[in-house]
């Protein structure tokens, strides 16, 4: 069997003012089907492969009816919505997953994805998938490799033993994991055909994260097992126990065991994926008119290039601008640049220390 994990905990303050503490981007149709949030788009994209069992959701115990009411409306019935009563990072909820998913006695396989994702082309990803079950078989931590096409320094880079072959994607065991190097030494990994992008996505056997977590990181299994323990049962959900799960180490995955594990092995995925992370990169993979202006809700465009324009109620009417980011909701309107949009988490954080 294969059960998705999806981890839905983030926040996404570089997509404020739509991505909010309260209804973070994940849960918003920000790319792709534009009736469809990124959490539904991640649980669609795997329709039709074998053994999908029901997904496992964990997220912020504030956003359960969100959640809930998502899977509905796209008709799946979770295996369970795990709340967190605070976040500690991904490591801790993967821990908590791949506990809960053994306890029966079974060994499934584990799909660990991010709720705030873009693939494009669904075929290719679902063949990396196939590809990667075997290998997960042998008893490997199996991380999806994305070809690098900048210095991005908010990103793992995986070092494999050897050059990746995107066309003819294999696995490759993992020499090194960097998790979000300097800008400089991210330069240096683009220029080496060994390194990809950590796509944050991962495919293993319940039993060999478990182990390696015991090896590496026992205090987190300890309080995931403990927040287990206490947990309750909430009308549809399951909450972890408080106490415990605050004392968890918020380590993620990545600085928890890809780094130091033996077992790490990556596989190539050319599937046109995209970190929906800030308004530039979303105005880079949406689809523009001949100027490169995208507008979402009701806008007008005349005499501009390369705009991003979305607004949630009123008219947003752009005359003779270029390069602009304008997005307007009930409460806030965003005005930047394509080239500041990665800045937008900063003036989020200057506003959560103001309230
Ligand atoms: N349930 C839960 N609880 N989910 C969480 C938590 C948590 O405490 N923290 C993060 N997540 C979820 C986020 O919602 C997201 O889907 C995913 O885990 C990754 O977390 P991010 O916070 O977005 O990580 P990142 O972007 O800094 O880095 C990761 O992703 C990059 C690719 O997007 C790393 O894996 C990098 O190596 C990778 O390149
Ligand atoms: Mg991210």
């Amino acid at each position: 069997p294969l059960i998705p994990v999806i981890l839905c905990g983030g926040s996404g303050t570089r997509l404020w003012p739509l991505s909010r503490a309260s209804y973070p981007k994940q849960y918003w149709s920000l790319c792709g089907n534009e009736n469809e949030s990124l959490l539904q788009q991640t649980h669609k994209r795997l329709e039709g492969l074998p053994e999908l069992e029901q997904p496992l959701l964990i997220c912020h115990e504030e956003h359960r009816f969100i959640v809930a009411e998502q899977m509905r409306e796209i008709n799946i019935e979770p295996k369970e919505i795990i709340l967190e009563p605070v976040g500690r990072n991904t490591a801790a909820a993967i821990a908590v997953a791949a506990i809960k998913a053994t306890e029966s006695g079974e060994d499934p396989q584990l799909l660990v994805l991010s709720a705030d994702h873009e693939i494009r082309n669904v075929e290719e990803f679902q063949k990396s998938i196939a590809a990667g079950r075997i290998e997960a078989q042998k008893g490997k931590l199996i991380t999806f490799g994305i070809i690098p096409t900048c210095a991005e320094t908010g990103y793992g880079y995986i070092q494999a033993k050897e050059p990746i072959d995107h066309s003819n994607p294999k696995a490759v065991k993992i020499n090194k994991f960097f998790e979000k190097p300097t800008q400089e030494k991210a330069e240096e990994f683009i220029a080496n055909p060994c390194f990809s992008w950590n796509s944050g996505m991962f495919l293993f056997q319940a039993s060999t994260i478990l182990k390696e977590l015991e090896k590496l990181a026992p205090k987190i299994l300890k309080s995931c097992k403990s927040a287990l323990q206490g947990e309750l049962s909430d009308l549809d959900f399951l909450r972890l126990e408080k106490k415990a799960f605050s004392e968890c180490p918020n380590l993620s995955i990545d600085i928890a065991v890809m780094e130091k594990t033996n077992l790490g092995t990556v596989l190539p995925l050319n599937a046109g994926w995209n970190d929906v992370g800030n308004w530039h990169s979303l105005w880079e993979t949406a689809s523009k008119d001949s100027n490169g202006n995208f507008s979402k809700g009701k806008v007008i465009i005349k005499r501009s290039k390369n705009c991003y324009f979305r607004s949630e109620h009123r008219l947003i009417v752009g005359l003779g601008v270029e390069d602009l980011i304008l997005i307007e909701t009930d409460d806030a309107v965003l005005v930047t640049n394509q080239k500041d949009a990665q800045s937008v988490k900063d003036i989020v954080n200057e506003l959560e220390h103001k309230k």
